[in-house]
């Protein structure tokens, strides 16, 4: 397995590669896959002329939730890619029964190749869920690529409290701040996820989770290792989200 591939799992909260055939199956009652559309929405109403971003690209898009959830609200012609075949094909006919196919385009693609192409967008929209791109500082000097000169940047990231333990793979509050503080782009305001509000969404989530685990289970007994760790780290994982982490979204310019 490549770090891609590792990267991708990470990127889904995926311990083993066998589990990620399943992956369409067991997300599927979930439209969102870890964003919250609100806040970013939040962070762009309150800083920008929303008439000035008319390009806005979401890299690594799921099912196309925060984009959808924008378009409901501004003008723009929206991009999104995913290298999940099945999550691009959901958000593609929902944007079709929501009407706003004609101003929403998803595609099956990898980050890694999009990401070296001159083109550019008023807004690129990135979740640090994973070491694909490096470090934070690294990740914004590959993404502020396909930004143009006037556009932003929305990032959302993890990280812990400098007196709290570390967690693999995510930057402590002082190492974040001075990645971000050293970076090309220059923060224009951030949100800090509300805690309670992370709980009800994970709960819900884990519910339909559980649900399609249990599903699968009875189809593929000889597979029930496979579906027990998932779902084992599926809670450990929300259990750090809600109590070790604070999960934020940034908002950048150039
Ligand atoms: C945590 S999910 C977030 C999706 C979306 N922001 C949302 O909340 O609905 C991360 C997404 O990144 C995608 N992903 C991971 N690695 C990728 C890559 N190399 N290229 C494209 N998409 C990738 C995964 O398939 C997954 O849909």
């Amino acid at each position: 397995m490549d770090n891609t591939d590792q990267d991708f799992l990470d990127s889904l909260d995926l311990l083993d590669k066998e589990m990620e055939k399943y992956i369409p199956f067991v997300l599927q009652d979930l439209w969102e896959l870890g964003s919250i559309p609100e806040y970013i929405y939040q962070l762009i109403d309150n800083n920008i002329d929303t008439k000035k971003i008319k390009k806005i690209m979401d890299f690594g898009c799921g099912k196309g939730a925060v984009l959808s959830y924008l378009a409901k609200r501004m003008e723009f012609q929206g991009f999104g890619i995913d290298i999940v075949p099945e999550f691009i094909e959901f958000a593609n006919r929902h944007s079709i029964e929501n009407s706003v196919n004609d101003r929403l385009n998803f595609s099956i693609g990898d980050i890694l190749e999009y990401i070296g192409r001159n083109e550019k967008y008023d807004m690129v929209i990135y979740g640090y869920d994973s070491g694909l791109l490096g470090d934070v500082y690294n990740t914004i000097s590959q993404l502020q690529n396909s930004i143009s000169d006037s556009g932003y940047l929305i990032l959302e990231i993890a990280f812990t409290l400098d007196e709290k333990e570390r967690i693999e793979g995510l930057p402590a509050k002082k190492e974040l701040l001075e990645q971000l503080d050293k970076s090309v782009l220059k923060t224009v305001d951030k949100i800090f996820w509300d805690t309670n509000k992370i709980r009800t969404i994970n709960n819900q989530n884990n519910h339909y989770i559980n649900k399609r685990i249990q599903e699968l289970k009875k189809t593929y007994p000889e597979q029930t290792q496979i579906f027990e760790r998932y779902i084992s780290n599926q809670m450990d994982e929300c259990k750090l989200i809600e109590n070790e982490m604070i999960c934020s979204t940034w908002l950048m310019s150039k």
